[in-house]
């Protein structure tokens, strides 16, 4: 068994994430963040509520402009809501002020006007998580706490190779773990550059889409760049199942072999394009075809069930295929297009790629109709 590393006896050496990130931090990463000189515990906090949610080139002016305005936790525990709005207005997500007052206000009654140096305190304030509270004691105190915000979780699970959304708890608990067992390694004085590091080689080396492999201090140990996994991790969010919806389409064709196609309605789906008549399911399609085609849809032919995802649902598409004498009556909307013209009109892909393949009779006859009249209003 190695020995267990301990926050007395950090062993750099032994981590080669710690031992090659500090070194890479002093020749590459940012040293000159207004926060970081100096690092006080106000200024830290004040940041870290600024950078949750907001790019660093954004923040900075708003970091100056409100330190001018409050410029200790007293200053900004006394001023009024509007006051500190004030100062916020314009970097959004505005419960973050509202929280960050709150708590310098808890800290005066609390904890005599300052940030308590305590990670069980700090998050017991509004607006400051785990990672936040460990950000603000490694940077300001140079504390032993391991932070796992967004770029964290990037940059270690692709350099452990974790699958997974890092949202689930069970795979936050790992990286939690990783991200523990790495910072017992780092040397006591470097705390503080230690966090600022991973940030920095988040957001500007192992960033989400192309990371700058070729220029990372963790490429040799990387598992996703050794395996060729950089584009799938970190795991993203599973998508939500989509509801499903059917529908049926008829595809008839008049004597000379044109097809019908309709126009679908300005909005919704499809909008604009044309496409075979269609009902959702549960509406009367037989109703709309006895009034408007010529013809009878009792032995019409059933195509396997075409699938198509849209954004909000996935569609099953019934098409019945038939051989009609004609329309009853024009319908503005409506029209029989020769193959040769279906070119020149917007088709939806799959629509027009089933009418190129020519669309074979398959399964057994199908004679009985669940769904519907063309409803253009039905999507
Ligand atoms: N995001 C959160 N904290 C940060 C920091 N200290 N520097 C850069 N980006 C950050
Ligand atoms: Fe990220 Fe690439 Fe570095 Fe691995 S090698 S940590 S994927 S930048």
């Amino acid at each position: 068994m190695p020995r267990q590393p301990t926050a007395r006896d950090p062993a750099p050496t032994d981590d080669a994430f710690v031992a090659r990130l500090l070194p890479w931090f002093d020749g590459h990463g940012r040293h000159d963040l207004p926060w970081q000189h100096p690092r006080s515990p106000y200024r830290v906090w004040l940041s870290e509520i600024m950078l949750q949610q907001t790019q660093v080139s954004t923040v900075i002016p708003y970091f100056l402009a409100f330190l001018r305005v409050f410029p200790t936790l007293p200053d900004l525990a006394e001023a009024s809501n509007d006051a500190v709005m004030a100062q916020w207005a314009g970097l959004g997500y505005y419960a973050r002020a509202r929280n960050l007052h709150a708590a310098a206000q808890r800290c005066v009654a609390l904890h005599g006007g300052e940030l308590p140096r305590d990670v069980e305190a700090l998050n017991a304030l509004p607006g400051i998580g785990r990672s936040t509270a460990a950000a603000i004691l490694s940077q300001a105190w140079n504390d032993r706490f391991a932070i796992l915000d967004g770029n964290v979780k990037r940059v270690l699970t692709r350099y452990h190779g974790i699958e997974g959304f890092p949202g689930l708890p069970a795979v936050e608990k790992v990286l939690w773990a990783l991200a523990d067992a790495h910072v017992q390694h780092v040397p006591d004085a470097r705390l503080a550059d230690y966090t600022q590091a991973q940030m920095d080689l988040g957001a500007t080396v192992c960033t989400r889409s192309r990371p700058a492999c070729v220029i990372c201090p963790l490429q040799e140990d990387c598992v996703a760049r050794r395996e060729g996994r950089i584009d799938d991790l970190p795991t993203p969010k599973p998508a939500k199942a989509l509801p499903e919806r059917e529908a049926t389409a008829l595809l008839l064709r008049d004597g000379q072999g044109r097809v019908l196609l309709q126009k679908r309605p300005d909005t919704g789906i499809w909008a604009q394009l044309w496409t075979l008549p269609q009902a959702d399911a549960g509406s009367d399609l037989q109703d709309w075809f006895d009034a408007h085609v010529d013809g009878s849809l009792d032995d019409a032919d059933a195509l396997p069930v075409l699938e198509h995802t849209f954004s909000h649902y996935r569609l099953h598409l019934q098409v019945l295929v038939q051989r009609v004498h004609g329309l009853r009556q024009e319908a503005p909307g409506l029209r029989w297009v020769a193959a040769a013209d279906l070119a020149s009109l917007g088709l939806p892909a799959p629509i027009r790629k089933l009418l190129a393949t020519g669309a074979p009779p398959a399964r057994p006859k199908r004679r009985t109709m669940r769904g519907a009249p063309p409803s253009p209003e039905s999507e």
